[in-house]
């Protein structure tokens, strides 16, 4: 893959908006071969000038080298279309060669660039992904900085595995193999998080970044991540072997959940986990977390205060709905005034063990008959209004005095 360059014509110096542009395959081996020549302004990270990045990180850093120090004054990043102008995150010079560093966010689909003041174009399709385990690494448009070697030999100037003296002192020593040199590009993955994933912020990157047989230098884990997960915690491969395992838990997707670095929310979820991630993938279960204050809804007030995970277990258990425990027991556990009551609730007399459900016949009934866990648009929660009987009235059909119809297995 050639490196883009740009590049005054005869050495001239550059005069913005006349400056001419060409990319020369020359120009190009000698970005590579490291030899810097008068007037030449090139790319060295994204490679390429067509990219597509599929990733769930919207940040990519762009390195452009400026051979001749006057270019640094006219060197600039815009959007294309005369947007936004970026500002360098940071000047580097090696051998009187400079190495601009830039970062910058995308936005989903098309991202157009123009190094000025060669006009040097850098076009990056963007493809948010939440998940990366599907992603074919074969497909040749696709960006990949390690796809060959670690880095360009050009980095290793300064990116080596002696790190810049500032970070000397930030960096964590770990044990294990602990890949320093990856901490001199990515420090953000190791200091920016809240909750910080330990083998990440130990710089034990190729306890992950690895596959067997290699598919690059430095491998993205794909396939059942779970597989490197388990590699260390052992004790959750239980999971695995329990009656009732969650969806992307099954398909061994821990990173569709969890940042394998870390993250800003506790066990590095990408979002808060009691509740706000669960409704990324159970939109209908939104409304039970934030419903406008003008509707008329109950919603259980445990919700707001532990969320789903009062109740579900967001990887496996022996219960259906990978509930913590069976449904009156977990009921019970936190209303324990109905602990051992056989009749009387909701109204003297009622049963609460032993009897068919009319609504969901070849189950008993149990609290979920008469109560949505999560909410309702009625008053307990119920399925219609109390008042009225009009809630009584799902079962008891003819009037609460009478007994429900018997559903046909029970023989009524
Ligand atoms: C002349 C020295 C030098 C060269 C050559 C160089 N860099 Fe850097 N780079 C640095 C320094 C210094 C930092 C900042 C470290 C710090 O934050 O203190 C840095 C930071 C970075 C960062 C982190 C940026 C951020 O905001 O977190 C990335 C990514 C990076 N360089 C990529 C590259 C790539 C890719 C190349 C080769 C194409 C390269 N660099 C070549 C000196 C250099
Ligand atoms: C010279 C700087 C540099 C060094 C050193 C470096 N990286 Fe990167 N890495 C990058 C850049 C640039 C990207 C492209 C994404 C971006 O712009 O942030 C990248 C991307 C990645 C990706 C995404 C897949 C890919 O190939 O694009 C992974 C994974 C990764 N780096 C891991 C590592 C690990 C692990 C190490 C240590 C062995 C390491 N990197 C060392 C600069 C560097
Ligand atoms: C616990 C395993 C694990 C460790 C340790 C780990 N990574 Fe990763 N990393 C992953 C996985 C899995 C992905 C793919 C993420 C996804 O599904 O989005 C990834 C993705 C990346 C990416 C590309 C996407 C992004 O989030 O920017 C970079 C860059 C990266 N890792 C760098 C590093 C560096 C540098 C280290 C060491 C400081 C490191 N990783 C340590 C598992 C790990
Ligand atoms: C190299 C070993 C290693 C690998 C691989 C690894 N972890 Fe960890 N993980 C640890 C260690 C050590 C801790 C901190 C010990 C602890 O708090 O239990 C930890 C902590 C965690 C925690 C927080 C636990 C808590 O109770 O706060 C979560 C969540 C987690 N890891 C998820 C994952 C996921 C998901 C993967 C796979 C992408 C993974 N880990 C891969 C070693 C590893
Ligand atoms: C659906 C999202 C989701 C998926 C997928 C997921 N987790 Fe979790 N994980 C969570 C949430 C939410 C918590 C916090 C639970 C809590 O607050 O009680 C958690 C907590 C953890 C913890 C710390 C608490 C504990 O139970 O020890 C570890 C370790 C962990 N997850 C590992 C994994 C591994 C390994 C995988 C892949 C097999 C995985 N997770 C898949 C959402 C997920
Ligand atoms: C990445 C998407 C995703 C996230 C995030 C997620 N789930 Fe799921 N969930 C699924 C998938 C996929 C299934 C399997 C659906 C199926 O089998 O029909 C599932 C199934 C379930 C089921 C069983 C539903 C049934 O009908 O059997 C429950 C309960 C559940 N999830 C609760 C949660 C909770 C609680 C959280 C938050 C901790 C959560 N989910 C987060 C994707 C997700
Ligand atoms: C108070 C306990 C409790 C809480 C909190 C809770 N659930 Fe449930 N959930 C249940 C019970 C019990 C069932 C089984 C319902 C039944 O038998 O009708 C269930 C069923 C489900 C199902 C499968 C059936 C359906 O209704 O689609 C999903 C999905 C689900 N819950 C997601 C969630 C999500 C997402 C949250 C957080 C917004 C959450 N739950 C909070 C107790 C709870
Ligand atoms: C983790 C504890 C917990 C669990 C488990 C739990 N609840 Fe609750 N529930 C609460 C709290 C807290 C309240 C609010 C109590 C209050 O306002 O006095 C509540 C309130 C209620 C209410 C009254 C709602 C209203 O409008 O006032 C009903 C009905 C209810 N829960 C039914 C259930 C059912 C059925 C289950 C089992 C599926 C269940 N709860 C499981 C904690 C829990
Ligand atoms: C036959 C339908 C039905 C069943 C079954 C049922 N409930 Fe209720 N529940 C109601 C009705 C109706 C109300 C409202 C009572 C009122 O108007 O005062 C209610 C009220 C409640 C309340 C709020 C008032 C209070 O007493 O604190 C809680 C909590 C509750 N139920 C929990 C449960 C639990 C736990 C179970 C399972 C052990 C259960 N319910 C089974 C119909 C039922
Ligand atoms: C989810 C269905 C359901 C709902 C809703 C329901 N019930 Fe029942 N109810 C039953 C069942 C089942 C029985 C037991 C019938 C039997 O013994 O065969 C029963 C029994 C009764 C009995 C006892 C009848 C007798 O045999 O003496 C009364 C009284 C009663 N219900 C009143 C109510 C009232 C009042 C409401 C509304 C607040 C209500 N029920 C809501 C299902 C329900």
């Amino acid at each position: 893959m050639s490196n883009l360059v740009g590049r005054y014509g005869n050495g001239e110096s550059p005069r913005p908006g006349k400056a001419l542009f060409f990319c020369c395959l020359l120009a190009a081996l000698a970005a590579l071969s490291g030899t810097a020549q008068a007037g030449e302004i090139s790319l060295l990270a994204p490679f390429g000038n067509e990219q597509e990045l599929m990733s769930r990180n919207r940040i990519v850093n762009l390195v452009v080298k400026v051979a001749d120090p006057q270019d640094l004054d006219t060197l600039s990043l815009q959007s294309a279309g005369g947007g936004r102008a970026y500002d360098p995150t940071g000047r580097y010079e090696k051998n009187g060669v400079y190495y601009v560093h830039y970062s910058v966010h995308l936005k989903k689909g098309d991202n157009d660039f123009i190094v000025g003041p060669v006009r040097l174009p850098v076009k990056i399709r963007y493809i948010p992904l939440s998940s990366l385990l599907n992603l074919n690494f074969d497909n040749p448009d696709l960006y990949l900085f390690h796809k060959n070697e670690v880095m360009p030999a050009e980095c290793g100037g300064c990116h080596g595995a002696e790190l810049p003296a500032r970070l000397q002192k930030t960096a964590r020593v770990g044990y294990g193999q602990v890949s320093t040199q990856c901490y001199s590009c990515h420090q953000r993955i190791v200091e920016a998080p809240e909750w910080k994933h330990f083998p990440a912020s130990a710089m034990l990157c190729r306890a992950c970044h690895r596959s067997d047989p290699p598919r690059a230098e430095v491998s993205v884990p794909t396939g059942k991540v779970e597989d490197i997960c388990f590699g260390c915690h052992l004790n959750k491969e239980r999971w695995l072997a329990m009656e009732h395992v969650h969806g992307p838990v099954g398909t061994g997707d821990c990173t569709i959940c969890h940042d394998p670095h870390g993250s800003n929310s506790q066990f590095q979820l990408w979002t808060d986990g009691k509740a706000k991630l669960c409704v990324v993938c159970h939109e209908d279960k939104k409304k039970f977390i934030a419903r406008g204050a003008e509707e008329r809804f109950t919603i259980h007030t445990i919700l707001s205060a532990r969320g789903c995970v009062a109740c579900h277990s967001p990887h496996a258990t022996e219960h259906r709905f990978q509930l913590l425990d069976e449904i009156e027991a977990l009921c019970i556990s936190c209303h324990a005034d109905l602990k051992g009551v056989e009749a009387g609730h909701p109204v003297a007399g009622h049963p609460l063990r032993g009897v068919g459900d009319p609504l969901r016949p070849g189950t008993d009934l149990i609290c979920t008959s008469c109560h949505d866990p999560h909410g309702s648009e009625y008053a307990f929660m119920l399925p219609a209004d109390v008042r009225g009987g009009l809630a009584c009235a799902k079962c008891h059909s003819g009037g609460i005095r009478e007994k429900p119809k018997r559903p046909a297995w029970m023989g009524g």
